[in-house]
Protein backbone atom coordinates (compact mmCIF):
# COMPACT_ATOMS: atom_id res chain seq x y z
CA UNK A 1 0.00 0.00 0.00
CA UNK A 2 1.39 3.66 -1.03
CA UNK A 3 -0.43 5.34 1.72
CA UNK A 4 1.46 4.87 5.17
CA UNK A 5 -1.32 7.24 7.39
CA UNK A 6 -4.28 7.78 6.83
CA UNK A 7 -6.31 10.44 9.09
CA UNK A 8 -9.98 11.02 8.67
CA UNK A 9 -12.55 13.57 10.24
CA UNK A 10 -9.54 13.87 13.11
CA UNK A 11 -11.15 16.15 16.46
CA UNK A 12 -9.94 17.18 19.78
CA UNK A 13 -11.47 19.75 21.95
CA UNK A 14 -10.32 21.19 25.09
CA UNK A 15 -12.75 22.69 26.79
CA UNK A 16 -15.22 24.72 24.06
CA UNK A 17 -12.14 25.19 22.18
CA UNK A 18 -11.60 23.05 18.79
CA UNK A 19 -8.12 22.30 18.87
CA UNK A 20 -8.30 20.31 15.93
CA UNK A 21 -11.62 20.23 14.12
CA UNK A 22 -12.11 17.93 11.53
CA UNK A 23 -8.66 17.06 9.77
CA UNK A 24 -7.79 14.76 6.56
CA UNK A 25 -4.61 13.88 6.44
CA UNK A 26 -3.26 10.80 3.99
CA UNK A 27 0.49 10.13 3.94
CA UNK A 28 2.40 8.15 1.55
CA UNK A 29 5.52 6.29 2.46
CA UNK A 30 8.52 7.79 2.23
CA UNK A 31 7.02 11.35 2.12
CA UNK A 32 7.76 14.79 4.23
CA UNK A 33 5.00 16.62 5.05
CA UNK A 34 5.85 19.97 6.46
CA UNK A 35 3.05 21.44 8.86
CA UNK A 36 2.91 25.45 9.28
CA UNK A 37 1.06 27.65 10.36
CA UNK A 38 0.34 30.08 13.55
CA UNK A 39 1.37 29.38 17.28
CA UNK A 40 -2.09 27.89 18.39
CA UNK A 41 -3.75 26.78 15.22
CA UNK A 42 -3.20 23.02 16.52
CA UNK A 43 -0.12 21.54 14.90
CA UNK A 44 1.11 19.70 18.30
CA UNK A 45 -2.12 18.59 18.90
CA UNK A 46 -2.37 16.92 15.63
CA UNK A 47 0.93 15.04 15.49
CA UNK A 48 0.76 14.31 19.02
CA UNK A 49 -2.80 12.17 18.54
CA UNK A 50 -0.68 10.31 15.63
CA UNK A 51 1.39 8.15 18.33
CA UNK A 52 -1.31 8.89 21.14
CA UNK A 53 0.52 11.02 23.32
CA UNK A 54 -2.66 12.89 23.21
CA UNK A 55 -6.13 11.11 22.51
CA UNK A 56 -8.36 12.29 19.86
CA UNK A 57 -12.14 12.97 20.57
CA UNK A 58 -12.98 11.70 17.49
CA UNK A 59 -11.68 10.59 13.64
CA UNK A 60 -9.82 7.66 12.53
CA UNK A 61 -6.06 7.08 12.26
CA UNK A 62 -4.53 4.44 10.23
CA UNK A 63 -1.49 3.52 10.18
CA UNK A 64 -0.64 0.39 7.50
CA UNK A 65 -4.13 0.32 7.23
CA UNK A 66 -4.71 -0.37 10.56
CA UNK A 67 -6.63 1.67 13.56
CA UNK A 68 -3.83 2.79 16.01
CA UNK A 69 -7.14 3.74 18.39
CA UNK A 70 -8.26 0.53 19.54
CA UNK A 71 -4.93 -0.84 20.44
CA UNK A 72 -4.24 -2.68 23.67
CA UNK A 73 -1.92 -1.65 26.31
CA UNK A 74 1.20 -3.94 24.79
CA UNK A 75 -0.18 -3.30 21.17
CA UNK A 76 0.04 0.29 21.90
CA UNK A 77 3.45 -0.51 23.53
CA UNK A 78 4.56 -2.16 20.50
CA UNK A 79 3.32 0.70 18.02
CA UNK A 80 4.79 3.73 19.59
CA UNK A 81 8.14 1.63 18.89
CA UNK A 82 7.35 1.86 15.41
CA UNK A 83 6.87 5.95 15.61
CA UNK A 84 9.81 8.50 16.32
CA UNK A 85 8.65 11.29 17.87
CA UNK A 86 11.08 14.87 18.40
CA UNK A 87 10.09 16.79 20.94
CA UNK A 88 10.53 21.23 21.38
CA UNK A 89 12.16 20.63 25.05
CA UNK A 90 14.40 17.50 23.61
CA UNK A 91 12.77 15.15 26.79
CA UNK A 92 16.12 14.18 27.54
CA UNK A 93 16.21 12.01 31.23
CA UNK A 94 19.11 14.28 33.21
CA UNK A 95 20.50 11.31 35.14
CA UNK A 96 21.35 9.12 32.18
CA UNK A 97 24.15 9.49 29.96
CA UNK A 98 23.79 10.14 26.49
CA UNK A 99 24.28 7.09 25.15
CA UNK A 100 21.95 5.02 28.17
CA UNK A 101 18.88 7.86 27.03
CA UNK A 102 19.58 6.96 23.31
CA UNK A 103 19.15 3.17 24.94
CA UNK A 104 16.76 3.40 27.51
CA UNK A 105 13.49 2.62 25.42
CA UNK A 106 15.02 -0.13 23.67
CA UNK A 107 15.97 -2.02 26.38
CA UNK A 108 12.27 -1.21 28.09
CA UNK A 109 10.96 -2.70 24.84
CA UNK A 110 12.76 -6.41 25.75
CA UNK A 111 15.99 -5.89 23.25
CA UNK A 112 19.16 -7.30 24.81
CA UNK A 113 21.64 -4.97 26.04
CA UNK A 114 24.48 -5.58 23.44
CA UNK A 115 21.52 -4.66 20.49
CA UNK A 116 20.51 -2.05 22.04
CA UNK A 117 23.63 -0.22 22.57
CA UNK A 118 25.06 -1.17 18.72
CA UNK A 119 22.06 0.85 17.61
CA UNK A 120 22.18 3.49 20.00
CA UNK A 121 25.99 3.90 18.85
CA UNK A 122 25.28 3.46 14.72
CA UNK A 123 22.28 6.14 15.51
CA UNK A 124 24.61 8.61 17.27
CA UNK A 125 27.11 8.65 14.88
CA UNK A 126 24.15 9.16 12.16
CA UNK A 127 23.61 12.69 14.23
CA UNK A 128 27.23 13.43 14.32
CA UNK A 129 27.68 12.69 18.16
CA UNK A 130 30.10 9.69 18.07
CA UNK A 131 32.49 10.22 21.04
CA UNK A 132 29.89 11.98 23.00
CA UNK A 133 28.51 8.67 24.37
CA UNK A 134 29.36 9.31 28.11
CA UNK A 135 28.49 12.80 28.50
CA UNK A 136 25.81 14.23 30.77
CA UNK A 137 22.97 15.77 28.88
CA UNK A 138 23.16 18.89 30.67
CA UNK A 139 27.09 19.33 30.06
CA UNK A 140 26.12 19.73 26.09
CA UNK A 141 24.45 22.65 23.87
CA UNK A 142 21.11 22.46 23.07
CA UNK A 143 21.64 21.45 19.68
CA UNK A 144 23.58 18.56 20.82
CA UNK A 145 21.05 17.54 23.02
CA UNK A 146 18.42 18.38 20.21
CA UNK A 147 20.13 15.97 18.18
CA UNK A 148 20.77 13.23 21.23
CA UNK A 149 16.23 13.84 21.18
CA UNK A 150 16.72 12.60 17.19
CA UNK A 151 19.19 9.78 17.82
CA UNK A 152 16.75 8.09 20.53
CA UNK A 153 14.01 8.72 17.89
CA UNK A 154 16.11 6.92 14.85
CA UNK A 155 17.32 4.26 17.14
CA UNK A 156 14.23 2.19 17.05
CA UNK A 157 14.21 2.00 13.43
CA UNK A 158 10.63 3.98 12.86
CA UNK A 159 8.39 3.61 10.16
CA UNK A 160 7.16 7.25 10.84
CA UNK A 161 9.12 10.17 12.51
CA UNK A 162 7.39 13.04 13.82
CA UNK A 163 8.96 16.50 14.39
CA UNK A 164 7.28 18.59 16.87
CA UNK A 165 9.47 21.83 16.18
CA UNK A 166 12.61 20.57 17.18
CA UNK A 167 14.55 23.64 16.69
CA UNK A 168 12.17 26.30 18.68
CA UNK A 169 14.12 26.30 21.73
CA UNK A 170 17.22 26.64 20.54
CA UNK A 171 19.67 30.09 19.86
CA UNK A 172 19.21 31.11 16.36
CA UNK A 173 23.25 29.52 15.47
CA UNK A 174 22.19 26.33 16.91
CA UNK A 175 19.02 26.26 14.80
CA UNK A 176 21.29 25.96 11.40
CA UNK A 177 22.90 22.75 12.71
CA UNK A 178 19.93 20.64 14.00
CA UNK A 179 18.37 21.83 10.78
CA UNK A 180 21.26 20.78 8.61
CA UNK A 181 20.88 17.32 10.25
CA UNK A 182 17.63 16.91 10.00
CA UNK A 183 17.85 17.60 5.91
CA UNK A 184 20.92 14.73 5.80
CA UNK A 185 18.73 12.44 7.50
CA UNK A 186 14.99 12.75 5.81
CA UNK A 187 16.97 12.99 2.45
CA UNK A 188 19.28 9.79 3.13
CA UNK A 189 17.11 7.44 5.13
CA UNK A 190 13.51 6.56 3.17
CA UNK A 191 11.52 6.74 6.41
CA UNK A 192 8.16 9.01 6.28
CA UNK A 193 8.56 12.34 8.13
CA UNK A 194 6.11 14.65 9.59
CA UNK A 195 7.80 17.78 10.56
CA UNK A 196 6.34 20.85 12.82
CA UNK A 197 8.13 23.75 11.85
CA UNK A 198 8.49 27.45 11.28
CA UNK A 199 11.50 27.23 9.26
CA UNK A 200 10.27 28.64 5.94
CA UNK A 201 13.78 27.95 4.60
CA UNK A 202 13.80 24.24 5.55
CA UNK A 203 10.70 23.74 4.28
CA UNK A 204 11.36 24.85 1.27
CA UNK A 205 14.56 22.65 0.55
CA UNK A 206 13.22 19.08 2.35
CA UNK A 207 9.00 19.36 1.90
CA UNK A 208 7.47 17.07 -0.27
CA UNK A 209 4.46 18.90 0.58
CA UNK A 210 3.53 21.50 2.65
CA UNK A 211 0.22 21.57 5.26
CA UNK A 212 -0.88 24.92 6.20
CA UNK A 213 -3.19 25.18 8.96
CA UNK A 214 -5.37 27.77 10.95
CA UNK A 215 -7.76 27.53 13.88
CA UNK A 216 -7.48 23.76 14.00
CA UNK A 217 -8.16 23.03 10.11
CA UNK A 218 -5.84 22.42 7.00
CA UNK A 219 -6.36 25.23 4.86
CA UNK A 220 -4.10 24.45 2.05
CA UNK A 221 -1.65 22.07 1.35
CA UNK A 222 0.65 21.32 -1.63
CA UNK A 223 4.33 21.71 -3.24
CA UNK A 224 6.32 24.19 -1.46
CA UNK A 225 6.92 26.02 -4.60
CA UNK A 226 3.02 25.83 -5.23
CA UNK A 227 2.31 27.15 -1.73
CA UNK A 228 5.03 29.97 -1.71
CA UNK A 229 4.06 30.59 -5.20
CA UNK A 230 0.85 31.49 -5.35
CA UNK A 231 -0.95 30.80 -2.01
CA UNK A 232 -4.47 30.94 -1.47
CA UNK A 233 -5.35 30.79 2.14
CA UNK A 234 -4.65 33.88 4.57
CA UNK A 235 -1.68 31.90 6.26
CA UNK A 236 -0.21 31.32 2.71
CA UNK A 237 -0.20 34.45 2.34
CA UNK A 238 1.69 35.94 5.66
CA UNK A 239 4.15 33.26 4.45
CA UNK A 240 4.61 34.25 1.36
CA UNK A 241 5.66 37.76 2.42
CA UNK A 242 7.64 36.30 5.33
CA UNK A 243 10.02 34.88 2.53
CA UNK A 244 9.32 38.08 0.41
CA UNK A 245 10.85 40.57 3.41
N1 LIG B 1 -3.44 20.07 27.26
C1 LIG B 1 -4.16 21.13 26.86
N2 LIG B 1 -5.13 21.64 27.65
C2 LIG B 1 -5.88 22.70 27.26
N3 LIG B 1 -5.72 23.34 26.07
C3 LIG B 1 -4.76 22.89 25.26
C4 LIG B 1 -3.93 21.77 25.61
N4 LIG B 1 -3.06 21.55 24.59
C5 LIG B 1 -3.34 22.48 23.65
N5 LIG B 1 -4.35 23.29 24.05
C6 LIG B 1 -4.94 24.39 23.27
O1 LIG B 1 -5.26 23.89 21.99
C7 LIG B 1 -4.90 24.81 20.98
C8 LIG B 1 -3.94 24.18 20.01
O2 LIG B 1 -2.70 23.97 20.69
P1 LIG B 1 -1.43 23.34 20.00
O3 LIG B 1 -0.41 23.20 21.05
O4 LIG B 1 -1.83 22.13 19.26
O5 LIG B 1 -1.04 24.49 18.96
P2 LIG B 1 0.26 24.62 18.06
O6 LIG B 1 -0.23 24.89 16.68
O7 LIG B 1 1.15 23.45 18.28
O8 LIG B 1 0.95 25.96 18.60
P3 LIG B 1 2.54 26.34 18.77
O9 LIG B 1 3.02 26.76 17.39
O10 LIG B 1 2.50 27.49 19.72
O11 LIG B 1 3.23 25.15 19.32
C9 LIG B 1 -4.37 26.05 21.70
O12 LIG B 1 -5.41 26.97 21.85
C10 LIG B 1 -3.92 25.49 23.03
O13 LIG B 1 -4.00 26.47 24.03
MG1 LIG C 1 3.05 23.24 19.07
Amino acid sequence: MRQLLQIRGLRKQYGKHMAVDGVDLNVNRGEIVVIMGPSGCGKSTMIRCINRLTEPDAGEILLDGKSILNLDDQALREFRRTVGFVFQQFNLIARLSVLDNVMFHLVMAGIPRVQAEARARNALARVGLAGSEHKNPGSLSGGEQQRVGIARALASNPQLMLWDEPTASLDPILIGEVLDVMEELVQTTNTTSIIVTHEVGFALKVADRIILMDKGKIVEEGSPKAIFADPKSEVGRKYRRLIAS
